[in-house]
């Protein structure tokens, strides 16, 4: 905890006003392997999916905590279907631990138990109640989901919902949702981003600050929403500079890029990534999202 009180100033600070450019966190893709074929995924990799080796990843850690990284998500395909010989997931936290990351979050689709995972937070995709999360997701996803998070014992499990031009008007509920599941701390809000071949499940601009309005609203309400009011009101047009680069990226074929590999596919205009909103939030100092990000992170 001392060291990230000293950092972060030190970090922010330098990036705020000197122009420096290194990363704060890296999104690493440890496998494109999946259990799933969501609608609106373009990651997975059904007929040759690459699934890196235990030295590989350290190798791609190191590197990224050079850069300046000190947080990093474990991202795939599925995270919790990687092994590497007697080698689990778990493996590469502590290692990632012992390289000094702060910070170690995993994203799991839940379709597999994941109470013995030791990340610091667990993201689970939820994508609407019911049939909404399995229009995306296929049969049968949400009573896993279901049954594996009420069997998690983890303390720090929160939902990540995508929204989309089918499940837009389920979000309050899956607000609701969350809020009064015990297993969950709180839910984070991010728009479909139209990757080639997923277009039709962008939600149109006028529906998506509709949407927005009503998140503002169940936030002053108290619900637990992760982002910030300032990060959620970019996001109703996206008219705004973008600091994609606090995120490192390294994709499951090893490539590596020093920001959100959504500007090779030229969808920023389009992002519905609500990180995006927040760290511009962020860098033009407005206290209710640091507020947000220091309640995430620490
Ligand atoms: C690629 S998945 C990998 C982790 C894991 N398989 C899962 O589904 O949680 C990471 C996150 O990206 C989200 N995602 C996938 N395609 C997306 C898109 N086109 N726009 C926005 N988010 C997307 C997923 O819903 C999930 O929350
Ligand atoms: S579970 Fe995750 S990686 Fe797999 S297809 Fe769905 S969104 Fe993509």
């Amino acid at each position: 905890m001392a060291k990230q009180l000293f950092y972060l100033p030190w970090w922010f600070a330098r990036a705020r006003f000197f122009g420096s450019r290194r990363p704060l966190q890296t999104v690493l893709f440890i496998s494109d392997k999946c259990n799933l074929t969501c609608k609106h995924c373009n990651v997975y990799n059904l007929a040759n999916p690459n699934i890196k080796t235990t030295e590989q990843i350290i190798e791609e850690l190191k590197y990224s905590y050079a850069q300046g990284s000190r947080f990093v998500d474990f991202e795939g395909g599925e995270p919790m279907l990687w092994r590497d010989g007697e080698h689990n997931i778990n493996h590469l936290i502590h290692i990632a631990k012992e390289i000094g990351f702060f910070s170690t979050t995993v994203t799991t689709n839940a379709q597999m138990p994941f109470a013995d995972c030791e990340a610091d937070s667990i993201w689970v995709s939820l994508d609407g109640i019911g049939e909404f999360h399995e229009y995306i997701r296929g049969e049968g996803t949400f009573a896993r989901l279901e049954k594996n998070v009420a069997e998690c014992g983890h303390p720090d499990v929160s939902f990540n919902m995508v929204i989309n031009a089918k499940n837009y008007t389920n979000v309050r509920d899956t607000i609701e949702y969350a809020k009064n599941n015990p297993a969950i701390r709180a839910i984070s809000l991010n728009f479909h981003t139209p990757y080639e071949g997923t277009e039709y499940l962008f939600l149109e601009w006028d529906k998506r600050i509709k949407v927005i309005d009503e998140i503002i609203e169940m936030k002053r309400a108290g619900y637990p929403i992760i982002n910030s009011i300032s990060g959620l009101k970019l996001m109703k047009h996206n008219k705004f500079s973008k600091q994609c680069w606090v995120s490192n990226f390294i994709m499951a074929d090893g490539t590596r890029l020093p920001e959100c590999p959504g500007s090779i596919a030229g969808v920023c205009d389009q992002c519905g990534f609500g990180m995006a909103g927040e760290m511009h939030s962020v860098f033009t100092l407005r206290p209710d999202t640091i507020m947000a990000g220091m309640k995430l992170r620490m």
